[in-house]
């Protein structure tokens, strides 16, 4: 086989086979073909698409590039969750202990943030003493426990997906569906959980900015994921606007505690609930959505879901005490108020920009390199539909130096559409695809 013949067919629109794809792929991880091959290949793939059973072979060379977390000697029904990533999104530390608390096991690995979304593991490590590192034995051992563990995907899943990547993101091939397929799907097949719950994003903020294309990239990773004989459904939901109003690191892990403890944001309770009952529906532990929501909200008033986010930060060595005393997240006591210039309706938000502003005051990468600042973000309290006054407070900026603070004031304030006109608020969550 000849790397070149393979670039040639999928140029000319035609199929490849398991074999051919798998030649490129481990190829390029083995580093027998070069990194210009495998870029015209991406880039053949990206304009001529690639079916579904081509899909669904390049997912399974990519969860077998690598090792495959062996959840057998899980005595509980595992689970695992999904977001293909916007701001101000911390829904998992909030599904992960309420599924905890229903008798379920969540291995959970997940990312660190880039460019305007943040990470689920930059959110852990501001709380003190809280590390993302565990061993294999460890992380097994503590889901087994007490029904999760959150990680930083270790270095041997699914090494292809790194490497193709690293190269999508610099050849302009990341936003095709089957790659996105490939990449997301292989990853969680390498996880290893019986049931999964994919949480897609879509608007303005979010990668899919049309519902067309969410819908698409959910129904294949939907029906991908059943080929591999999981239980999975996909939530489609808004990213319009800033998920809650917490986008920052610390900002957001207390936004989280004030959630379980019956306080936080509707929107952010909404989807959150909403991940939880389709997990319980699809793993067939619950067929009655009704009930399921009724179990959930007891789980929070109860505080049962907030002592299990407590019993797991203290086994991941943080300081539960941040629960009662939120002075140990180090917030940045710098908060410049930002207000509306005029009165009516909020037509439209840039959440993409939201987030751009929030990772230039540190709170996030623009290279992977960056380090950031757990104590800066924005509390963005902008809704699409709300009605407004001039004067009222849009956001508060926490942060730590003036460098970029007139930029971040600037583009609060220009991204914040504001219309004369009535506008219907947004709708946030579109569709489930199971
Ligand atoms: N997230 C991923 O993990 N992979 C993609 O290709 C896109 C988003």
């Amino acid at each position: 086989m000849r790397a070149v013949d393979i670039i040639i067919k999928k140029r000319e629109g035609q199929k490849l086979s398991f074999e051919e794809i798998e030649f490129i792929v481990m190829g390029y991880v083995k580093e027998q073909i070069p990194d210009y091959q495998v870029s015209a290949f991406l880039m053949a793939a990206f304009l001529k698409g690639l079916d579904y059973q081509e899909t669904a072979s390049l997912t399974q060379i990519m969860r077998d590039s690598g090792d495959i977390i062996d959840v057998s000697g899980i005595s509980r029904p595992t689970v695992d969750k999904h977001s293909t990533g916007g701001v101000g999104d911390k829904t998992s530390l909030i599904v992960a202990p309420l599924l905890a608390c229903f008798g379920f096991a969540m291995p959970k690995m997940s990312g660190r943030g880039l460019g305007h979304t943040g990470g689920t593991i930059d959110k852990l490590e501001s709380i003190p003493g809280f590390t993302v590192e565990l061993t294999n034995e460890e992380f097994i051992r503590q889901v087994e426990d007490i029904g999760l563990a959150l990680i930083a995907q270790t270095g041997n899943i699914t090494p292809a997906d790194k490497k193709l990547y690293s190269l999508r993101d610099v050849t302009g091939t990341v936003d095709s569906i089957p790659l996105i397929v490939g990449s997301i799907m292989s990853k969680k097949l390498a996880a290893g959980a019986e049931t999964i719950i994919l949480d897609v994003k879509c608007g303005s903020g979010a990668f899919m900015k049309e519902l067309s294309d969410a819908k698409q990239l959910a129904e294949s990773m939907v029906d991908i994921g059943k080929n591999f004989n999981k239980k999975i459904r996909a939530v489609i939901s808004s990213m319009n606007q800033p998920l809650g109003y917490a986008v920052g690191n610390a900002l957001e892990v207390l936004e989280v505690i004030e959630l379980l403890k019956g306080e936080g944001p509707d929107d952010l309770y909404e989807i959150s609930e909403e991940i939880v009952v389709q997990a319980l529906l699809a793993s067939g532990k619950y067929d009655d959505p009704q009930k399921a929501r009724d179990d959930i909200r007891e789980k929070i008033e109860s505080k049962e879901a907030l002592e299990k986010f407590a019993e797991f930060i203290r086994a991941q060595g943080g300081d539960s005490a941040i629960i009662d005393d939120y002075s140990m997240l180090k917030v940045s006591a710098r908060i410049k108020e930002v207000r509306y210039s005029k009165s009516g309706y909020i037509s439209n938000i840039n959440t993409e920009k939201i987030g751009y502003a929030s990772m230039l005051l540190g709170a996030g990468r623009a290279t992977k390199e960056d380090v950031i600042d757990m104590g800066v973000g924005i509390k963005y309290y902008g809704k699409v539909g709300n009605k407004v006054k001039e004067g009222d407070l849009l956001a508060e900026i926490y942060y730590l130096n003036d460098d970029s603070l007139d930029d971040v004031v600037l583009i609060l304030e220009s991204e914040t559409i504001i219309s004369h006109k009535e506008c219907k608020k947004d709708i946030l969550i579109y569709e489930i695809v199971s």
